[in-house]
């Protein structure tokens, strides 16, 4: 059994990577540069590294052709939110064409090549009081440009399934975070800067943007087990929620961080860290893939954010 992981060296990649090392599975994946590889240096004997420009069509179809993996999961993407502000189209193109050129492959050689696609509660965007916990046939009102090329994926996924009998799978992951999240990303943003005001190269002030926003968090952990399971056990075609299934507001994670360090911190509002509209509450239902898969998350919210600001701590 192959895999090839697109985007290995990061957060999520890197977890995946380790789980399915434990599997014994065969683990390959995409490196645009080598320079900007930083997640997988521990491991990095276990696996084979590739260079690949996902956006270029040659590049992909050579490494496809020659490799032919088993199982694909993409996770390559510009995936923070505030950044497809600035660059929309960047996003959207970086985004899309990668999985295309992927999915061009596929069909034209006839690889039987089954392929995760790392879908986004984002999609769902402004979602109704009534429409909680949000289940996969709920409209998709995306608020950013992100959530569009995420959307975009999605439909993508479906459609080559529909016209071409690609074996796609889509996971539409709510937050997740856990040790090696990347820093612009909320929990790891405050953890970061805890650990700093603790260290004392930061004065005790914890800079917030929009404290009031409700979201579902996973452990990064329980989501690479769900995408392995995705295309094990999923159907082909089919889309699934990966969430954890309660929220929290982003003021009471902070405060869980906070509850976990010595010291005396303030909370200072940054306007710069409002985004021109946020998606207010993602809570998602995982009942379809439960059902499907058996996967359940196991690693209680708590554990994940010590487990992130002694990530930081250990910086
Ligand atoms: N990043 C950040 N920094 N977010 C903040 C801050 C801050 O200082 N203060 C408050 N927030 C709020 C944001 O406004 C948002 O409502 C929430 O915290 C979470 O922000 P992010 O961690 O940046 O994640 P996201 O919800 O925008 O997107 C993440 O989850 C998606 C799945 O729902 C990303 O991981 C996406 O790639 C993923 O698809």
């Amino acid at each position: 059994m192959k895999a090839l992981i697109t985007g290995i060296t990061g957060f999520a990649g890197s977890h995946l990577a380790e789980y399915l090392l434990s599997l014994q599975v065969e683990v390959i994946g995409t490196v645009r540069n080598r320079s900007r590889m930083n997640h997988i240096t521990h491991i990095e004997d276990k696996v084979r590294l590739l260079e690949c420009e996902l956006r270029d069509p040659f590049s992909v179809e050579t490494l496809l052709t020659q490799e032919k993996p088993d199982y694909i999961f993409h996770l390559a993407a510009q995936s923070f939110v505030p950044t497809s502000w600035n660059s929309p189209a960047d996003t959207i193109y970086n985004n899309v064409a990668g999985q295309l050129n992927i999915f061009e492959t596929v069909r034209r050689y006839q690889l039987p090549t089954r392929i995760q696609i790392a879908c986004s509660s984002e999609e769902y965007g402004h979602v109704e009081a009534h429409e909680t916990p949000i289940t996969e046939d709920n409209p998709l009102r995306p608020l950013s440009p992100y959530a569009v090329s995420k959307a975009a994926q999605d439909y993508l996924a479906y459609q080559y399934f529909k016209s071409y009998d690609i074996h796609t799978v889509r996971t539409r992951t709510f937050n997740h975070t856990g040790p090696r999240r990347g820093e612009q990303f909320v929990t790891s943003n405050f953890a970061k800067q805890i650990a700093e005001i603790e260290k004392g190269v930061r004065p005790p002030t914890v800079h917030v943007g929009n404290l009031q926003a409700q979201r579902d968090f996973t452990d990064v952990r329980d989501v690479v087990k769900a995408y392995w399971l995705a295309l094990e056990k999923g159907e082909a075609g089919e889309c699934y929620n990966i969430a954890s299934g309660s929220c929290i507001t982003i003021e009471q994670m902070l405060h869980m961080l906070l509850d976990m360090s010595h010291v005396s911190i303030d909370i200072v509002p940054d306007p710069a860290r409002m985004r021109p509209s946020d998606v207010e509450i993602l809570l998602g239902d995982t009942s379809r893939f439960e059902k499907q898969t058996g996967w359940k998350p196991q690693i209680p919210l708590e554990q994940t954010l010590h487990d992130l600001l002694q990530y930081w701590r250990e910086r």
